[in-house]
């Protein structure tokens, strides 16, 4: 179970003398307004800001990447070109007026159409399925401090270098040297996922590479869709302007667009501008509202939040069971066999988070602690999207496995799967066609299996480690204050970011 610890003391004397300071300073009106709003014990802790203001030196290249790169990136990120179908781009799921995510609890990726709560699976462009997780936000992920990527850190830096490319990853020895971080590494991947942007085997070069295991070498999926890249004129004096080893087209690689792509995220993502990167810088209280100030101290203090939640980004960049609900088709993990036997399908529906990537029981539905940056911004809440509102997942940590019995999966609202798609055949004819709808039920069932499924839930909530902790209706108010005070406002709407154009011509909207 948790430590809890309580950082703040101050003396009798302190406060007295604190007191009697602002009242020369800000007359009688300021002291009682500030008197009516944050009590005694909560004013003495501010004095002290918890955590080190964020700066430039926390990030690559000290925050200042070269803009050519950042310029190159900003264009891959909105481009479709680089999904298998030319259908989908990294911004579709991690978008910029989104909170740089998609607005769902679980992604759909490859095969639909629209953006947001609008994305739909359309009976014409058919969706194998749901993605199993919640798409991460982006906001800081170019900070050194973040040494893994994704939900259960299964792409980390490797100081061993066990690999030629310096990381740990699912690509394992195929992944090519040369990317610049972990953020870079990560960028690898998602070209790579059947349901995020490869698109189904048979239905183009890079899917059916993919599913051959060709990822690195001449006809492995990077370099079909370096490729795509070197051909479209746009782009070949970007990448030359942008890498010095990038003399002439045939230069270009997979790599070079995944080190561009995380310079753009690091600085397009940075969010340092909120009310709370301001108490830091100047120590001075009032740049949170008096809920905010009481929120904070609960937050550093007896609700235990920075436990977990630690530093100037509120993540200790670690893994926890906190026995978060989980919704939809999992990750393929656990043993049970009852939906087997309801669906005749096969699958394997839970998410043990980092248990996945590490194998050690004690990791069992442990997920990454998110960043609280700008929480406000990227809902649905937790690895699977199932809180819809920040006051309940707020909630849930108070008393995780209650959390837990008492959650409706109805109420994180999935988008209906309009159409799904089956494998049907073997090898190299496996064919896919639309489900029956007579199927769809089993779809329908398969996203709620592990909640409903009492013995699986109690797997959940056994593997927790969060202890309850008991906090008042105002306290609970005063800590959702309190994460509100870490919204940047720039990041409400960064529309601003979308290119009008990219040099492959696809359209950007969706
Ligand atoms: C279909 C939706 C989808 C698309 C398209 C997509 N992502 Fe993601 N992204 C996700 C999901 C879901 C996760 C979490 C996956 C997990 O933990 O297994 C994620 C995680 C990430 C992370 C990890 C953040 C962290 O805190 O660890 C980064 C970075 C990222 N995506 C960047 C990208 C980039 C760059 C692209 C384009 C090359 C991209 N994504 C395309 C859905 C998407
Ligand atoms: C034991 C470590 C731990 C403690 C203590 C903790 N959290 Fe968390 N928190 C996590 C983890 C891990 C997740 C993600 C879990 C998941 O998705 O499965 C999370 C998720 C969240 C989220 C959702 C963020 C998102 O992007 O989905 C919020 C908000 C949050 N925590 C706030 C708090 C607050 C407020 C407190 C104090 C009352 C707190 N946490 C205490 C570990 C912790």
């Amino acid at each position: 179970m948790m430590r809890r610890r309580y950082p703040f003391g101050r003396s009798g004397d302190d406060l007295v003398a604190a007191r009697l300071c602002y009242t020369f300073l800000f007359g009688t009106v300021v002291l009682l307004l500030v008197l009516s709003f944050v009590s005694p014990s909560t004013r003495a802790a501010l004095d002290r800001p918890p955590v080190a203001p964020v700066v430039d030196e926390d990030f690559y290249n000290d925050g200042k990447p070269d803009p050519a790169k950042v310029e190159l990136g900003r264009l891959l990120f909105f481009d479709k070109v680089l999904s298998g179908n030319r259908n989908i781009s990294c911004a579709t799921c991690h978008h910029p007026a989104l909170g740089t995510g998609d607005a769902l609890p679980l992604s759909i990726g490859e095969g639909g159409k629209g953006l947001g709560r609008e994305r739909m699976v359309r009976a014409q462009s058919p969706v194998l399925g749901r993605v199993p997780r919640n798409a991460q936000p982006l906001y800081f992920v170019g900070a050194k401090s973040y040494i893994s990527m994704f939900h259960d850190g299964r792409v980390e830096a490797d100081s061993e270098r066990t690999f030629k490319s310096g990381f740990w990853t699912p690509a394992r020895e195929q992944l090519p040297a040369g990317l610049d971080n972990v953020l870079a590494a990560q960028a690898m991947f998602p070209v790579l996922s059947e349901l995020e942007m490869a698109g189904h085997k048979g239905e183009n070069e890079i899917a059916t590479a993919v599913a051959l295991d060709k990822l690195d070498g001449p006809d492995g999926a990077w370099e079909l869709l370096a490729r795509r890249l070197r051909v479209i004129p746009g782009y070949i004096d970007r990448f030359k302007a942008a890498f010095a080893d990038v003399e002439r087209r045939e230069d270009i690689t997979f790599v070079h667009a995944a080190n561009a792509i995380a310079a753009f995220e690091a600085v397009a993502f940075r969010a340092d501008g909120s009310p709370f990167d301001r108490y830091l810088r100047t120590g001075d209280p009032s740049a949170l509202s008096p809920a905010g100030q009481r929120g904070l101290t609960l937050f550093y203090g007896k609700a235990g939040c920075s436990d977990c939640h630690a530093g100037p980004l509120q993540t200790d960049q670690k893994f926890h069971a906190i026995a978060m609900p989980q919704i939809g088709p999992g990750k393929g993990h656990g043993d049970d066999t009852g939906y087997w036997r309801a669906s005749g399908f096969t699958d394997r529906l839970e998410d043990e988070g980092r248990h996945r990537v590490t194998f050690d029981p004690a990791d069992r539905f442990a997920f990454r602690t998110p960043s609280l940056r700008n929480v406000e911004l990227t809902g649905p809440w937790g690895h699977a999207g199932t809180y819809s509102t920040l006051e309940d997942v707020v909630r849930h940590h108070l008393d995780p496995v209650a959390a837990l019995e008492g959650y409706d999966p109805v109420s994180a609202a999935l988008p209906p799967l309009g159409a799904v798609i089956e494998k049907g055949g073997e090898g190299s004819s496996l064919v896919f066609a639309s489900v029956n709808p007579r199927r769809m039920g089993d779809f329908m069932r398969r996203d709620i299996w592990v909640h409903e499924a009492s013995a699986l839930r109690a797997r959940i909530a056994g593997s927790n480690k969060l202890a309850p902790v008991s906090l008042s209706e105002s306290e609970i108010a005063d800590l959702v204050a309190f994460l509100k005070t870490l919204t940047d406002p720039r990041s409400r709407d960064q529309r601003n970011l979308v290119p009008a154009h990219v040099p492959s011509g696809l359209p950007v909207a969706d």
